[in-house]
């Protein structure tokens, strides 16, 4: 029967445990052996106790947990072909061939190396003599699936990453309570969100709290923006309105391509305008807490997929992405998914928005 190993890697997200649950309960029912893989690529690394078999109830209640119950590491050894040669090693001796990762694009893009590699190592040690021919032929390659778990929703193919939903409720939650606070002193909050260079959260979040003015990577202020932003909250105050809310998304920018903390949108409004202004940076808290029922049901379907994906690959399929499509989910190539991802993060820093829109 086909054995395949899920794990976990990059930042974790909101929903990974949902996806977790489904790579194990669909690959039981369908009669394949699942293993887990603890603390993302350094467990494959280091193999041991990192790397054990899953059964049915291990992920028994998790689907509402946050964060992964099987762990998440930065791991630089597997930036390195002797790291990538020890984690082959231990797939083979535990006969995994397939591979299930969840995590964001870097994470992603590292598993396809891996995978493009995996018949060098996999010479490499029938040369060594550390398998025999049968063996080799039999692990001639690896099949592999990502899942894009991130809060950012900032990979290309997918229009949704799992995780992005449930950090929007964590920020709506926070400045919904800020808002109270903020009205009965009259105050602006400028409030600071994640998302890397990408502005998904932020122009949400903008969007559902009435925000007054709003900062992002892929809009670029011109180097004017401290007039236009208190030209814009002094209308705003002048016709009666008691508080103010900043997005900031934590990439944002002016033209000139540098730099547009929260920090300095306050001191602009407290030196222009004497306002009362505060900074929030809501950190990590987005990244936290329950998944979404929306995060539970997305990370589930594509948990499925994922199997269903690597039950059905042959010795030429090329390495897949799970994606949401107008509420379908489906696979795409993964390498295609990854090339568009970094192209459009390009486009956006040559301010070229017409091909990032493309
Ligand atoms: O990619 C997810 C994310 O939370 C980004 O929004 C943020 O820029 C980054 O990770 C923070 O990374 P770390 O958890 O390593 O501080």
């Amino acid at each position: 029967s086909v054995t395949l190993a899920v794990l976990t890697s990059g930042g974790d997200s909101q929903g990974m445990n949902a996806a977790v649950r489904s790579v194990v309960r669909v690959s039981i029912q369908l009669g394949a052996n699942v293993y887990f893989v603890k603390e993302g690529y350094y467990g494959l690394i280091e193999g041991n106790d990192y790397i054990t078999k899953a059964n049915w109830y291990d992920v028994s209640f998790t689907l509402n947990l946050g964060g992964t119950i099987i762990g998440t590491k930065r791991c630089m050894e597997f930036m390195t072909k002797e790291g990538r040669m020890k984690a082959t090693k231990n797939m083979i001796s535990l006969g995994i061939g397939n591979l299930v990762v969840i995590g964001g694009d870097g994470s992603l893009s590292g598993a396809n190396i891996f995978r493009e590699e995996w018949p060098s190592y996999i010479d490499e040690l029938l040369r060594k003599g550390e398998i025999d021919e049968e063996t080799s032929k039999k692990f001639d390659h690896l099949n592999l699936v990502g899942i894009v778990g991130s809060i950012d929703n900032d990979f290309s193919g997918t229009d949704m990453t799992i995780g992005a939903d449930t950090a929007l409720h964590r920020i709506l939650e926070a400045i919904d309570s800020i808002v109270s606070t903020a009205f009965s002193h009259q105050r602006t909050f400028i409030m600071e969100v994640m998302g890397r260079n990408c502005g998904y959260l932020a122009v949400k979040s903008a969007l559902m709290c009435e925000a007054d003015y709003l900062f992002i990577r892929e809009w670029p202020q011109k180097l004017d923006w401290p007039d236009k932003l208190c030209e814009h909250v002094q209308r705003a105050r002048k016709y009666g309105k008691r508080l103010n809310i900043i997005i900031v998304s934590e990439g944002a920018v002016d033209l000139n391509g540098t730099a547009i903390t929260s920090e300095m949108v306050k001191n602009v409004l407290v030196d222009r305008l004497q306002q009362d202004a505060r900074v929030t940076v809501l950190g990590h808290v987005q990244r936290g807490g329950s998944p979404s029922a929306f995060d539970r049901i997305l990370a589930s379907r594509m948990g499925a997929h994922a199997v269903l994906c690597l039950l059905e690959a042959t010795k030429t399929s090329e390495p897949k992405v799970v994606c949401l499509n107008a509420n379908t989910i489906e696979h795409q190539s993964l390498m295609k998914c990854v090339k568009s991802t970094f192209e459009i993060a390009n486009a956006i820093e040559q301010k070229d928005f017409d091909k990032a829109l493309k």
